[in-house]
């Protein structure tokens, strides 16, 4: 049997499926209206809930970072627009958690009751729950562009150093045609295209190319210094 519920799961390097919509920042129109910045769309799977909260409040606090970055935070569940409105009223007013409090959320928030938005990204997953978004993660490029996805379950609530991360890599990785090792940090050594020759391969074995290490021919990283970055990706 073929339902709505597992024909849409977008992927790595589709466009970004388009759908209109409103939230509490007014009606938007995705990913037109974002163009030519990244942008974080993420789903909750339910307004007054406290993974929730607890993930908005960090989104919120961490949102003049991520906009540094040249990206737009978008969330969305399958509740009202007037849920979502009295929910972030709640956290400004009354919520202190880990020392945020008073904490204003100002990127938009979609309101999704028919769940065709979520539907169309693959957030309504059956077995965890056909009522609720999970934790889903896009990664949209300045081209509209799916760059990257993360799915969480309902239970666990997100790293939100490692969406900043993952952003922050997707950008080092266009800007300076690089590829990133495990665990990579801004600063850290960064992979270097895979050598395209046999005669290549050889030179990089001798040490030849400046500023290559090789831990094999098929494996070269070079510095990327933080500096670098600072002048193109994580301007301050
Ligand atoms: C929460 O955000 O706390 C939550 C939401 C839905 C199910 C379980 C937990």
């Amino acid at each position: 049997m073929c339902d709505d519920f597992t024909i849409s799961m977008p992927r790595i390097g589709d466009k970004a499926p388009e759908f209109t919509a409103v939230s509490t920042q007014g009606n938007i129109n995705f990913p037109t209206d974002f163009k030519g910045s990244w942008v974080i769309f993420f789903s909750h799977p339910a307004d007054f809930t406290p993974v929730c909260t607890s993930e908005f409040m960090t989104f919120a606090t961490l949102e003049k970072k991520f906009n540094q970055a040249n990206c737009k935070l978008v969330g969305l569940s399958v509740d009202g627009l007037y849920s979502h409105i009295a929910w972030l009223r709640t956290i400004k007013e009354k919520i202190e958690y880990k020392g945020m409090k008073n904490v204003e959320v100002n990127f938009p928030l979609i309101e999704d009751i028919t769940m065709e938005v979520a539907k169309k990204y693959g957030m309504i997953q059956p077995g965890e729950s056909s009522t609720k978004a999970v934790r889903a993660v896009f990664f949209i490029d300045p081209n509209g562009i799916i760059r990257a996805i993360i799915y969480y379950p309902l239970s666990l609530g997100r790293n939100f150093e490692e969406l900043y991360r993952v952003l922050i890599g997707l950008q080092t990785a266009d800007a300076f045609s690089v590829a990133l090792p495990a665990d990579w940090q801004p600063g850290d050594d960064v992979i270097v295209p895979p050598a395209g020759s046999c005669g290549a391969a050889k030179e990089r074995m001798e040490g030849k190319q400046h500023d290559v290490k090789c831990y094999d021919w098929f494996f070269c990283t070079r510095k990327l210094p933080k500096e670098e970055l600072e002048k193109n990706i994580l301007k301050k």
